[in-house]
Protein backbone atom coordinates (compact mmCIF):
# COMPACT_ATOMS: atom_id res chain seq x y z
CA UNK A 1 0.00 0.00 0.00
CA UNK A 2 1.14 3.57 -0.43
CA UNK A 3 1.83 5.94 1.45
CA UNK A 4 1.55 8.88 -1.36
CA UNK A 5 -1.82 10.59 -1.37
CA UNK A 6 -2.34 12.16 -5.22
CA UNK A 7 0.95 12.18 -5.95
CA UNK A 8 1.25 12.64 -10.48
CA UNK A 9 4.47 12.27 -12.38
CA UNK A 10 4.79 16.25 -12.04
CA UNK A 11 5.20 15.84 -8.20
CA UNK A 12 8.10 12.89 -8.40
CA UNK A 13 9.55 14.80 -10.56
CA UNK A 14 9.63 17.94 -8.86
CA UNK A 15 11.47 16.03 -5.91
CA UNK A 16 15.24 17.59 -5.28
CA UNK A 17 14.31 20.32 -7.80
CA UNK A 18 11.69 22.60 -6.36
CA UNK A 19 10.04 23.38 -3.13
CA UNK A 20 7.28 21.28 -3.22
CA UNK A 21 4.09 20.64 -0.87
CA UNK A 22 2.36 17.80 -1.49
CA UNK A 23 -0.54 14.92 0.45
CA UNK A 24 0.11 11.40 2.61
CA UNK A 25 -0.98 9.57 4.80
CA UNK A 26 1.38 8.91 7.33
CA UNK A 27 -0.06 10.52 9.87
CA UNK A 28 -3.06 8.07 10.44
CA UNK A 29 -0.67 5.51 11.53
CA UNK A 30 -0.93 3.83 15.15
CA UNK A 31 3.02 4.55 15.07
CA UNK A 32 2.48 8.47 15.49
CA UNK A 33 -0.71 8.22 18.49
CA UNK A 34 0.16 8.64 21.89
CA UNK A 35 1.02 5.73 23.16
CA UNK A 36 2.97 4.89 19.73
CA UNK A 37 5.41 8.28 21.19
CA UNK A 38 5.22 6.84 24.57
CA UNK A 39 6.78 3.84 22.97
CA UNK A 40 9.09 5.14 20.56
CA UNK A 41 10.25 7.58 23.68
CA UNK A 42 10.44 4.87 25.69
CA UNK A 43 12.73 2.81 23.63
CA UNK A 44 14.92 5.92 22.59
CA UNK A 45 18.57 6.05 24.03
CA UNK A 46 19.72 9.37 25.52
CA UNK A 47 22.82 9.43 23.49
CA UNK A 48 20.45 9.98 20.32
CA UNK A 49 17.42 12.48 21.82
CA UNK A 50 17.67 15.65 21.33
CA UNK A 51 16.37 18.20 23.80
CA UNK A 52 16.30 21.64 23.31
CA UNK A 53 14.19 24.59 24.60
CA UNK A 54 13.92 28.63 22.68
CA UNK A 55 12.14 31.78 23.33
CA UNK A 56 8.60 31.99 21.85
CA UNK A 57 9.51 34.59 19.95
CA UNK A 58 11.02 33.51 16.88
CA UNK A 59 12.98 36.72 16.13
CA UNK A 60 14.60 36.19 19.59
CA UNK A 61 17.98 33.79 18.53
CA UNK A 62 17.48 31.97 21.65
CA UNK A 63 18.69 28.55 21.97
CA UNK A 64 19.67 25.63 24.72
CA UNK A 65 20.00 22.03 24.51
CA UNK A 66 19.29 19.99 28.11
CA UNK A 67 19.56 16.62 29.29
CA UNK A 68 15.84 14.24 29.95
CA UNK A 69 16.37 13.84 33.47
CA UNK A 70 15.39 9.86 33.50
CA UNK A 71 11.73 11.06 32.82
CA UNK A 72 9.52 7.83 31.03
CA UNK A 73 8.12 8.44 27.57
CA UNK A 74 4.84 9.12 29.23
CA UNK A 75 6.02 11.92 30.89
CA UNK A 76 8.33 13.97 28.84
CA UNK A 77 5.39 13.65 26.27
CA UNK A 78 2.75 15.48 28.77
CA UNK A 79 5.64 18.09 29.37
CA UNK A 80 6.18 18.80 25.54
CA UNK A 81 2.25 19.30 25.24
CA UNK A 82 2.16 21.67 27.63
CA UNK A 83 6.17 23.21 27.99
CA UNK A 84 8.12 24.99 25.47
CA UNK A 85 10.04 22.00 24.59
CA UNK A 86 11.85 20.67 21.16
CA UNK A 87 12.33 17.08 20.76
CA UNK A 88 14.38 15.11 18.40
CA UNK A 89 14.79 10.95 18.39
CA UNK A 90 17.66 11.16 16.37
CA UNK A 91 18.96 8.34 14.18
CA UNK A 92 15.32 6.52 14.06
CA UNK A 93 16.48 4.11 11.46
CA UNK A 94 19.26 2.45 13.95
CA UNK A 95 16.88 2.94 17.02
CA UNK A 96 13.37 2.54 16.32
CA UNK A 97 12.86 -0.70 13.60
CA UNK A 98 9.01 0.42 12.72
CA UNK A 99 10.00 4.03 11.51
CA UNK A 100 12.90 2.52 10.22
CA UNK A 101 10.67 -0.22 7.65
CA UNK A 102 8.56 3.19 7.49
CA UNK A 103 10.93 5.42 5.85
CA UNK A 104 12.72 2.63 3.54
CA UNK A 105 8.98 1.82 2.08
CA UNK A 106 8.43 5.17 1.67
CA UNK A 107 12.16 6.06 0.06
CA UNK A 108 11.78 2.79 -1.88
CA UNK A 109 8.23 4.05 -3.65
CA UNK A 110 9.82 7.75 -4.53
CA UNK A 111 12.78 5.80 -6.34
CA UNK A 112 10.20 3.15 -8.26
CA UNK A 113 8.41 6.07 -9.37
CA UNK A 114 11.02 8.64 -10.28
CA UNK A 115 13.27 6.57 -11.68
CA UNK A 116 15.96 9.85 -11.61
CA UNK A 117 15.54 9.53 -7.54
CA UNK A 118 17.47 7.89 -5.80
CA UNK A 119 17.70 8.18 -1.69
CA UNK A 120 21.10 6.36 -0.74
CA UNK A 121 22.49 7.32 3.26
CA UNK A 122 18.61 7.64 4.31
CA UNK A 123 18.50 8.85 7.74
CA UNK A 124 15.40 10.08 9.57
CA UNK A 125 14.61 11.64 12.89
CA UNK A 126 10.96 12.06 14.90
CA UNK A 127 10.11 15.70 15.65
CA UNK A 128 7.97 15.93 18.86
CA UNK A 129 7.46 19.85 19.82
CA UNK A 130 5.45 21.93 22.25
CA UNK A 131 2.38 24.17 21.05
CA UNK A 132 4.95 27.17 20.84
CA UNK A 133 8.23 25.98 19.76
CA UNK A 134 10.42 27.59 17.35
CA UNK A 135 12.94 26.44 15.16
CA UNK A 136 15.42 28.91 13.43
CA UNK A 137 17.02 29.69 10.10
CA UNK A 138 19.16 26.93 9.27
CA UNK A 139 19.68 24.41 6.47
CA UNK A 140 20.01 21.03 6.40
CA UNK A 141 23.78 19.37 4.90
CA UNK A 142 21.58 16.26 3.21
CA UNK A 143 18.38 16.64 1.18
CA UNK A 144 15.50 16.89 3.41
CA UNK A 145 11.95 15.71 3.65
CA UNK A 146 9.14 17.09 6.27
CA UNK A 147 6.68 14.36 6.98
CA UNK A 148 3.79 16.19 8.98
CA UNK A 149 2.00 13.92 11.06
CA UNK A 150 0.56 16.48 14.62
CA UNK A 151 -0.57 19.37 15.30
CA UNK A 152 0.04 23.19 12.79
CA UNK A 153 3.18 24.57 12.31
CA UNK A 154 4.32 27.58 9.99
CA UNK A 155 7.24 26.79 7.63
CA UNK A 156 9.08 29.23 5.97
CA UNK A 157 11.37 27.52 2.98
CA UNK A 158 13.91 30.36 1.31
CA UNK A 159 14.62 30.11 -2.17
CA UNK A 160 16.81 27.44 -3.34
CA UNK A 161 20.36 28.32 -4.64
CA UNK A 162 19.89 31.88 -3.82
CA UNK A 163 23.17 33.81 -2.61
CA UNK A 164 20.85 36.51 -1.79
CA UNK A 165 19.51 34.07 1.49
CA UNK A 166 22.42 32.28 2.09
CA UNK A 167 25.83 33.19 0.33
CA UNK A 168 28.67 30.82 -1.07
CA UNK A 169 31.09 31.23 2.15
CA UNK A 170 28.30 31.07 4.49
CA UNK A 171 26.88 27.37 3.17
CA UNK A 172 31.18 26.39 3.05
CA UNK A 173 31.25 26.78 6.47
CA UNK A 174 28.39 24.84 7.13
CA UNK A 175 29.40 21.64 4.35
CA UNK A 176 33.12 21.86 6.12
CA UNK A 177 31.73 21.70 9.43
CA UNK A 178 33.39 24.78 10.54
CA UNK A 179 29.66 25.88 11.88
CA UNK A 180 26.29 24.22 12.74
CA UNK A 181 23.73 24.58 10.31
CA UNK A 182 22.32 27.50 11.89
CA UNK A 183 22.90 30.03 9.76
CA UNK A 184 22.82 34.06 9.72
CA UNK A 185 19.18 35.26 9.28
CA UNK A 186 17.75 38.58 8.45
CA UNK A 187 14.07 39.38 8.55
CA UNK A 188 14.69 41.23 5.55
CA UNK A 189 15.05 37.42 3.44
CA UNK A 190 11.34 36.68 4.62
CA UNK A 191 10.26 39.09 1.68
CA UNK A 192 11.73 36.25 -1.02
CA UNK A 193 10.25 33.23 1.73
CA UNK A 194 6.97 30.96 0.70
CA UNK A 195 5.07 30.37 3.76
CA UNK A 196 3.45 26.94 4.83
CA UNK A 197 0.87 26.20 7.34
CA UNK A 198 1.70 22.61 7.57
CA UNK A 199 -1.29 20.12 8.42
CA UNK A 200 -1.18 16.98 9.33
CA UNK A 201 -0.81 14.66 6.11
CA UNK A 202 1.53 17.13 4.11
CA UNK A 203 4.71 16.66 3.17
CA UNK A 204 7.33 19.99 2.44
CA UNK A 205 10.36 19.49 0.92
CA UNK A 206 12.82 21.49 -0.94
CA UNK A 207 16.33 21.40 -2.87
CA UNK A 208 19.29 20.59 -0.95
CA UNK A 209 20.75 23.23 1.22
CA UNK A 210 17.91 25.07 0.96
CA UNK A 211 17.32 27.75 4.24
CA UNK A 212 14.11 27.41 6.14
CA UNK A 213 12.74 27.76 9.69
CA UNK A 214 9.56 26.62 11.56
CA UNK A 215 7.39 28.32 14.15
CA UNK A 216 4.58 25.91 15.17
CA UNK A 217 0.89 27.42 15.55
CA UNK A 218 -1.12 24.41 17.49
CA UNK A 219 -1.04 21.60 19.33
CA UNK A 220 1.77 19.02 20.02
CA UNK A 221 3.65 19.09 16.44
CA UNK A 222 4.98 15.80 15.58
CA UNK A 223 6.78 15.64 12.08
CA UNK A 224 8.86 12.71 10.71
CA UNK A 225 11.20 14.39 8.60
CA UNK A 226 13.63 12.12 6.46
CA UNK A 227 17.35 13.26 4.97
CA UNK A 228 19.41 11.32 2.26
CA UNK A 229 22.05 11.56 -0.47
CA UNK A 230 23.14 10.68 -4.01
CA UNK A 231 25.61 11.39 -6.18
CA UNK A 232 24.51 14.61 -6.88
CA UNK A 233 23.89 15.41 -3.03
CA UNK A 234 27.47 14.40 -2.24
CA UNK A 235 28.99 16.68 -5.30
CA UNK A 236 27.47 19.44 -3.90
CA UNK A 237 28.82 19.26 -0.68
CA UNK A 238 32.15 18.16 -2.12
CA UNK A 239 31.97 21.93 -4.60
CA UNK A 240 31.26 23.88 -1.54
CA UNK A 241 34.09 22.37 0.47
CA UNK A 242 36.15 22.77 -2.68
CA UNK A 243 35.32 26.26 -2.41
CA UNK A 244 36.01 27.14 0.38
CA UNK A 245 40.09 26.04 0.16
CA UNK A 246 39.75 27.69 -2.86
CA UNK A 247 38.66 30.94 -1.08
CA UNK A 248 40.10 30.82 2.65
CA UNK A 249 43.50 29.03 1.54
CA UNK A 250 44.74 30.16 -1.88
CA UNK A 251 42.92 33.34 -2.01
CA UNK A 252 41.07 32.97 -4.82
CA UNK A 253 37.04 34.12 -5.31
CA UNK A 254 34.87 31.20 -6.60
CA UNK A 255 31.61 32.52 -7.54
CA UNK A 256 30.04 29.14 -8.32
CA UNK A 257 28.35 26.11 -6.89
CA UNK A 258 26.99 24.55 -9.73
CA UNK A 259 27.51 20.85 -9.63
CA UNK A 260 27.05 19.71 -13.24
CA UNK A 261 30.48 20.35 -16.01
CA UNK A 262 33.62 19.38 -15.81
CA UNK A 263 34.66 22.33 -12.80
CA UNK A 264 32.02 20.74 -10.69
CA UNK A 265 33.99 17.18 -10.94
CA UNK A 266 37.16 18.42 -10.80
CA UNK A 267 36.43 20.49 -7.63
CA UNK A 268 34.33 17.19 -6.11
CA UNK A 269 37.98 15.52 -6.99
CA UNK A 270 40.09 18.44 -4.79
CA UNK A 271 37.70 18.12 -1.83
CA UNK A 272 37.88 14.33 -2.17
CA UNK A 273 41.80 14.62 -2.54
CA UNK A 274 42.09 17.04 0.15
CA UNK A 275 40.11 14.77 2.78
CA UNK A 276 42.48 12.80 2.19
CA UNK A 277 45.16 14.43 2.76
CA UNK A 278 43.99 15.74 5.54
CA UNK A 279 44.60 18.88 4.15
CA UNK A 280 40.61 20.40 4.05
CA UNK A 281 39.85 19.48 7.54
CA UNK A 282 43.15 19.18 9.50
CA UNK A 283 41.50 18.85 12.93
CA UNK A 284 38.84 17.48 12.62
CA UNK A 285 36.61 20.46 13.47
CA UNK A 286 33.27 19.91 15.39
CA UNK A 287 31.14 23.15 14.57
CA UNK A 288 29.38 24.73 18.08
CA UNK A 289 27.63 22.63 19.73
CA UNK A 290 25.07 24.00 22.63
CA UNK A 291 26.08 23.34 26.23
CA UNK A 292 23.35 21.66 28.22
CA UNK A 293 21.95 24.25 30.59
CA UNK A 294 18.50 22.65 31.60
CA UNK A 295 17.39 19.48 32.50
CA UNK A 296 13.81 18.50 32.05
CA UNK A 297 11.49 19.28 34.94
CA UNK A 298 7.33 18.49 34.79
CA UNK A 299 6.53 20.98 37.10
CA UNK A 300 7.74 23.91 35.77
CA UNK A 301 5.60 25.64 32.96
CA UNK A 302 7.96 25.59 30.67
CA UNK A 303 8.91 21.99 31.27
CA UNK A 304 12.22 22.93 31.86
CA UNK A 305 14.63 23.69 34.75
CA UNK A 306 17.99 25.43 34.21
CA UNK A 307 20.75 24.08 35.36
CA UNK A 308 22.44 26.41 38.19
CA UNK A 309 25.78 28.41 37.10
CA UNK A 310 24.74 26.92 33.55
CA UNK A 311 23.56 29.82 31.71
CA UNK A 312 24.98 28.45 28.53
CA UNK A 313 25.59 30.03 25.80
CA UNK A 314 22.15 30.83 23.65
CA UNK A 315 23.64 31.56 20.35
CA UNK A 316 25.86 30.17 18.14
CA UNK A 317 28.97 32.84 18.04
CA UNK A 318 28.30 32.35 13.82
CA UNK A 319 25.33 33.91 13.59
CA UNK A 320 26.79 37.29 14.34
CA UNK A 321 29.01 36.69 11.00
CA UNK A 322 29.03 39.91 8.47
CA UNK A 323 27.14 38.70 5.31
CA UNK A 324 28.30 42.06 3.47
CA UNK A 325 30.39 41.50 1.03
CA UNK A 326 31.10 38.30 1.17
FE1 LIG B 1 15.64 21.52 8.84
Amino acid sequence: MSYLVDWNPATFGALEKRILLAEHRLHELDLFSDEGLVEILDRHPDAALGLSTMDRDSMTFEWRDGDRGGVSGETLLETVRRGQLWINCRQVMQHQPKLARLVDELYDELEAENPQFRAEDRTANLLISSPSAVVHYHVDMPVNMLWHLRGRKRVWVYPPFDTRVASLPVLEHVCCNKWSEEIPYDASYDTFAEVFDAEPGQLITWPQLTPHRVTNLDGLNVSLSTEHKNPAARRRLNVHQANYFLRNRLGLKPSSAEIDGWQAHAKQMLARGLRYAGKLLPNKPQPFAYPKSFVVDPNEPTGVRLLEGEAGQTAAPHLEYEIAGS
